[in-house]
């Protein structure tokens, strides 16, 4: 089986000024991968007008490109047109789905959940208390399921797996984040549902000032590819 070359970048933050950001950025693309991930907040408000301008950035797909969509791409409540606008050009939104993408024999699976906060362990949240605490930690946990879901219905379908999400599933890739926020940040869920359905590597975004790389508890490799961690326009991981 031949090498994959994943792609990968998050929190590009695009809005209605950004264009020609990424696309100078974007020219060697498909020289040096066969894919391109996007791992949320991809806009700044989650206005359509932003997603507009990052879509003509994108296109043409130099790759195939798959995203899943970040906190910030939820703040305007269009999240539906967002992920619709980037649809019409081609990049794959996924939220609690997978897709299988044929390159060179090898069948590269990507499931894709935006995932959400909630700790990790010994400084996480619970269900208890409040209806609004008890909201946020089911919400956790669905977000996490929906990931799991997805993963498992790679099963047989895919050579390389890899889990897309926005928020961390653990704590290493949180380095260089003030402590106190590490619950907005991510959450143990997310690992726990890596690690029991399975995957090659973990892509995720949201903590721009985080670090690169961790590990799930299950060993599974994690890689932080918020744009101000990796300081590039993406990062390329070779898989397979
Ligand atoms: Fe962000
Ligand atoms: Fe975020």
């Amino acid at each position: 089986m031949s090498q994959v070359r994943v792609a990968a970048v998050g929190d590009v933050h695009f809005g209605v000024d950004s264009a020609g950001r990424l696309r100078p950025h974007l020219q060697g693309l498909a020289d040096q991968a066969d894919v391109l991930l996007l791992a949320g907040d991809l806009t700044k408000c989650g206005h359509p007008d932003e997603a507009r301008v990052l879509a003509g950035e994108l296109e043409p797909l130099a790759v195939p490109t798959v995203a899943v969509l970040g906190n910030h791409d939820y703040h305007a409540d269009e999240e539906a047109a967002v992920a619709k606008l980037l649809g019409e050009v081609g990049v794959e939104v996924l939220e609690g789905d997978a897709t299988v993408i044929e390159i060179d024999g090898c069948r590269l699976g990507v499931a894709g959940a935006k995932g959400f906060g909630g700790g990790f362990p010994g400084a996480s949240g619970s269900d208890f208390g409040e209806p609004e605490m008890k909201a946020f930690m089911v919400h956790s946990r669905a977000a996490a399921g929906r990931l799991e879901e997805a993963l498992a219905d790679l099963d047989g379908r895919a050579d390389v797996r890899i889990a897309l999400m926005h928020y961390s599933p653990v704590e290493t890739t949180l380095r260089g984040e003030r402590r106190e926020i590490y619950p907005f940040l991510g959450s143990y869920f997310l690992a726990e549902a890596v690690d029991r359905a399975g995957a090659d590597l973990v892509v995720h975004g949201h903590a721009h000032g985080g670090s690169e790389k961790g590990v799930t508890p299950g060993g599974v490799p994690v890689r932080n590819v918020a744009l101000p961690v990796i300081k590039h326009a993406y990062n390329v991981y070779e898989l397979g």
